[in-house]
């Protein structure tokens, strides 16, 4: 019988390889969903327009439907299909792709600055919430309690998560809109095309959809050097090498290991028919170790001549975040490896409990607190 390790699983990608061998869909009883694990049926779970991201009769997970955490949950385009998911998108993907990469850089270097040597956690979860949070027009004095309230806010949204965390969610929700709701440049921009709610909601999304899987990156990306001395050496004396360095940890070890999809109306995916009321569980760290596109792609390989990767998701919800998430990653990396002994110092204590990422725990010896 065919199983499926979670991502917090040590090494899960033995699991993976033997349900991809099998390719297209694979039903698992325990779970009670259809996995997709191979590249095309990943890229086609993703194309299809009857595979929604929320299932029809729970569009806010029951566990928070009382409260402003499933009021703001309810909002975000990540959760909708149609209008609502394309209204907030069509307003906030300019915004995004008019970033500019150096102010990225800058912001991200100034707030890694605050300590010689960061807690790990601040360096995964705190300093690219804050990026993100200046970058959305927060004042600075305010960011790192904005971060602090999308921490609890991310917490009360995890399947896993207590009933206080729950409680938490709610109040860092309301917190959140009352405050995100008096940044003044984004909602003036919106006046016209997005009603303010809408609005708010999305740009806390754009914090929450940061946090764990940003952290993820940052992480991974630590534990990759960390067993790599030779590598962490060269780029030490490289620093031009990280990004490349990165975007093969989101490749190989990715942050996010899954997404899901429900089904809305019957749809065939590779050679199997689904009836609404399925749930599929889209693998996409298995995809990208699917040999049909990319050679020896179980190999950490710096030097590929394409590097193929379903980590940010493909089709009409891909990942707005992707050069973001990547560039905040870089500089924080960057930073981090200037501080000569930070990663030796560094240690790995599992994965928190997760069932769609995959974010270490790690301690630093030397950490101070900001
Ligand atoms: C390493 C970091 C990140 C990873 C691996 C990641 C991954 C993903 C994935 C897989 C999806 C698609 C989910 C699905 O189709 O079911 C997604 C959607 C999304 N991500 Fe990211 N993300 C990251 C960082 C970010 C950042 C920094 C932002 C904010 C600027 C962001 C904002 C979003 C939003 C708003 C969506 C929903 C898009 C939509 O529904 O149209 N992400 N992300």
């Amino acid at each position: 019988m065919l199983t499926l390790d979670p991502p917090s699983h040590p090494n899960p990608y033995p699991s993976y390889a033997n349900l991809r061998q099998h390719g297209g869909l694979h039903y698992l009883e325990a779970p009670g969903l259809w996995v997709a694990s191979d590249a095309a049926t990943v890229a086609e779970a993703f194309e299809q327009p009857a595979c929604h991201v929320r299932p029809h009769e729970e569009p806010v997970p029951a566990t928070i439907a009382d409260g402003p955490a499933g009021e703001l949950f309810g909002r975000l385009m990540r959760m909708n299909e149609g209008e609502a998911h394309q209204a907030p998108r069509r307003f906030l993907m300019p915004f995004l792709n008019a970033l500019d990469d150096e102010e990225i850089a800058r912001l991200t270097r100034y707030r890694l600055s605050a300590s010689d040597v960061p807690a790990p956690s601040d360096a995964m979860f705190r300093v690219p919430v804050m990026v993100i949070a200046a970058l959305l027009g927060c004042p600075p004095e305010h960011e790192a309690w904005l971060a602090a309230q999308t921490s609890r806010f991310v917490a009360g949204l995890n399947p896993l998560g207590t009933s206080v965390q729950r409680e938490a969610a709610h109040r860092a929700a309301e917190a959140l809109m009352a405050t995100v709701s008096r940044f003044e440049t984004l909602p003036t921009r919106a006046q016209g095309t997005l009603a303010p709610d809408i609005l708010v909601a999305n740009l806390i999304g754009l914090l929450s959809q940061t946090h764990d899987a940003t952290a993820g990156l940052i992480g991974n990306a630590m534990l990759a050097l960390h067993a790599r001395p030779s590598l962490r050496d060269a780029l030490a004396h490289r620093p031009e090498g990280v990004a490349t360095m990165i975007e093969e940890v989101e490749r190989h070890d990715p942050p996010v290991h899954s997404t899901q999809r429900f089904v809305a109306a019957s749809c065939q995916l590779g050679d199997t028919w689904l009836k609404p009321g399925d749930t599929v569980l889209v693998l996409t760290a298995s995809a990208n170790r699917d040999a049909a596109l990319t050679p020896d792609a179980d190999h950490f390989r710096l030097e590929r001549r394409q590097r193929i990767s379903f980590s940010f998701g493909a089709g009409r919800h891909h990942c707005p975040g992707r050069r973001l998430a990547l560039g905040i990653a870089t500089h924080v990396i960057t930073g981090l490896l200037e501080r000569r002994e930070y990663v030796n110092t560094l240690h790995h204590q599992g994965y928190l409990p997760s069932r769609h990422g995959r974010i270490p725990r790690l301690t630093s010896t030397q950490e101070e607190h900001a």
